[in-house]
């Protein structure tokens, strides 16, 4: 509705809050057979009848509100509606695990019979688009088909601007198709789609990310000024040409007051952390992670930081430290053991890393890449049976990553099953026809001869 126009003012007065009308008729302002001429892509129907919302007339579940604004509580106490007017999806429920306005009401019941019933009563011609939840809940869980997915969010300018700044966060992918969509995003009219491009594109290397950032150092908004100064701040200083310099020095002293005006929040001194890491100052960004612990021990993202920053420097052991004492304090988040699992397989302590995956693996079971690092770990071991299970988990969540498939020839190629070796090369190199190493095994499996793949792949 925002995209369209509407504004807070069109139902709250501005001063009081107050809504402009009682119940659904706030909404009926709008959404009636007549329409309104201000929004002339309005559907014209009559909304405030059992013909639409099939609930008695009256009641709760006949307001409006119950299925478009579902409140939520923030901070426990706090009841707010929803604000983003959507249309309850409990298919999506169903399928990714979604809230959904009807279940909130109908906690007995389950999202299939919701998604039942909305299909029985508004039939074929019903909403089922694909939204973005489908593709952002296959990036969370690291799964191949989200970076097309994402691409086409970001270039959708019908989605508003959080929901393609989410994407671009999102993004993991530095094809050429993601290259060119981030560097459309730089140019684009809205501000906070500007700044997430700022913050992806400091992967690129330093010439590049020069060229494509300078721009935006002189963007009319301090969050895409700021954003670019920070994704440049690692930019060897030699590179930056007189103005730019000038640009960069200004941006770069905005985004040390803003940090400045946020300083009792754990989450600035974790910016300010990650700034002196990504620099290499060594000791100050360990100060700084230290001190962003003491001020929030339950921030893990400040945790998983710090221990990549000493495991970097080499101290493993005082990475180690950071991580179990988080899985200490948080024992079920997935994340955290799965740091600690890679940590572990690094610094060689093969069964232990096992038993870490393997809690990642229990706690996001979607993820296919902590199941192929699990299988690989337990293949180590030799596990033969674990790791088969946990890198067949890993394929049939993402069969187009090449990794898993040949982690699993390779399996069976040292295990001698010839044909389940075969099996899974074929299908890689039908995946990928021009990687060299399906080529390889192919070729070796082919001709019978025994050959024994590089292990950590
Ligand atoms: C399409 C109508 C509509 C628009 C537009 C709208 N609101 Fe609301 N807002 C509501 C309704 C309905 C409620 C629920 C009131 C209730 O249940 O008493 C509400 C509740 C609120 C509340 C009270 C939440 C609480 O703490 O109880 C706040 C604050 C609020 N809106 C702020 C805003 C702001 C800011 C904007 C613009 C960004 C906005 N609203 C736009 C309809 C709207
Ligand atoms: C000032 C006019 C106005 C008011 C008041 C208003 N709407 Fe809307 N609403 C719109 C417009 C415009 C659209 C977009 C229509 C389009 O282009 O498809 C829309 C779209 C919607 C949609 C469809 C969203 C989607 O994903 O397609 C829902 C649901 C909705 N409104 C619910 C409400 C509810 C609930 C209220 C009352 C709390 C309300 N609206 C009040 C103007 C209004
Ligand atoms: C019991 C739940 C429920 C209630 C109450 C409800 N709706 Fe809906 N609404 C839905 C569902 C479900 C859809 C999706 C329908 C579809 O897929 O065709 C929808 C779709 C919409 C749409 C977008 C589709 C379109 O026709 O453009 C608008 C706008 C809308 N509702 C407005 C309202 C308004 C205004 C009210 C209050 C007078 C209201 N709804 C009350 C469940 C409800
Ligand atoms: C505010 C709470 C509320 C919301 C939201 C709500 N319902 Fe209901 N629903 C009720 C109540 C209460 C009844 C019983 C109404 C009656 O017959 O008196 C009911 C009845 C029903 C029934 C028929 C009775 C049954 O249990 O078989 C169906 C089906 C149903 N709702 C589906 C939905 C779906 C689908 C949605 C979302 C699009 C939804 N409801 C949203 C409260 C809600």
């Amino acid at each position: 509705m925002y995209q369209r126009g509407v504004r807070c003012t069109d139902c709250h007065d501005a001063h009081s809050l107050r809504l402009k009308a009682a119940g659904n008729a706030v909404c009926t302002q709008c959404h009636n057979a007549a329409g309104n001429p201000r929004f002339p892509t309005l559907r014209h129907a009559d909304y405030d009848t059992p013909a639409h919302h099939f609930h008695p007339a009256g009641g709760a579940a006949a307001q409006c509100t119950s299925c478009h604004m579902p409140s939520k509580n923030y901070m426990v106490v706090h009841a707010r509606p929803d604000h983003s007017f959507r249309i309850p999806r409990p298919d999506l429920s169903a399928r990714l695990g979604t809230p959904n306005a009807c279940n909130q009401c109908h906690a007995d019941r389950t999202p299939v019979w919701a998604a039942a019933a909305v299909a029985g009563w508004y039939g074929a011609g019903r909403r089922q688009e694909a939204t973005f939840a489908p593709a952002f809940a296959a990036a969370r869980a690291g799964r191949r088909e989200a970076g097309p997915a994402l691409l086409a969010i970001i270039r959708d300018p019908d989605q508003a601007a959080i929901v393609r700044a989410t994407a671009i966060e999102m993004l993991r992918d530095d094809g050429e198709a993601a290259q060119s969509a981030l560097m459309q995003a730089r140019d684009d009219r809205e501000a906070l789609v500007r700044a997430a491009a700022a913050q992806a594109l400091a992967d690129q290397p330093p010439a590049r990310r020069l060229y494509a950032l300078a721009p935006l150092l002189h963007d009319p908004v301090r969050l895409v000024r700021i954003q670019a100064a920070r994704s440049l701040s690692t930019v060897p200083l030699a590179s930056f040409s007189t103005a730019e310099r000038r640009a960069f020095d200004a941006a770069f002293a905005e985004y040390m007051d803003a940090q400045a005006a946020l300083a009792d929040m754990p989450a600035t001194s974790l910016n300010l952390a990650n700034l002196n890491s990504l620099r290499g100052e060594d000791a100050a960004a360990r100060a700084l992670y230290a001190r962003t612990l003491e001020m929030d021990p339950y921030l893990v993202p400040a945790r998983t930081a710090f221990a990549s920053h000493l495991s970097a420097a080499g101290d493993h052991a005082a990475a180690e430290a950071v991580l179990r004492e988080g899985v200490r304090r948080s024992p079920d988040d997935g994340g955290l053991h799965y740091s600690l699992g890679l940590l572990l397989a690094e610094s060689g302590q093969l069964a232990a890393a096992a038993g870490e995956l393997g809690a990642a693996a229990r706690l996001q079971p979607d993820n296919a890449r902590i199941a192929y690092n699990h299988g690989l770990a337990l293949q180590q071991l030799g596990r033969r049976r674990d790791a088969e299970a946990a890198l067949i988990r890993a394929y049939d969540l993402d069969s187009g990553e090449p990794a898993y498939a040949y982690a699993l020839a390779s399996l069976y190629l040292q295990e001698g099953r010839r044909e389940s070796a075969l099996r899974y090369a074929e299908r890689l190199l039908a995946a990928h026809p021009d990687n060299p190493e399906a080529q390889q095994l192919i070729e070796h499996l082919r001709r019978g001869q025994p050959q024994k793949p590089g292990q950590n792949r």
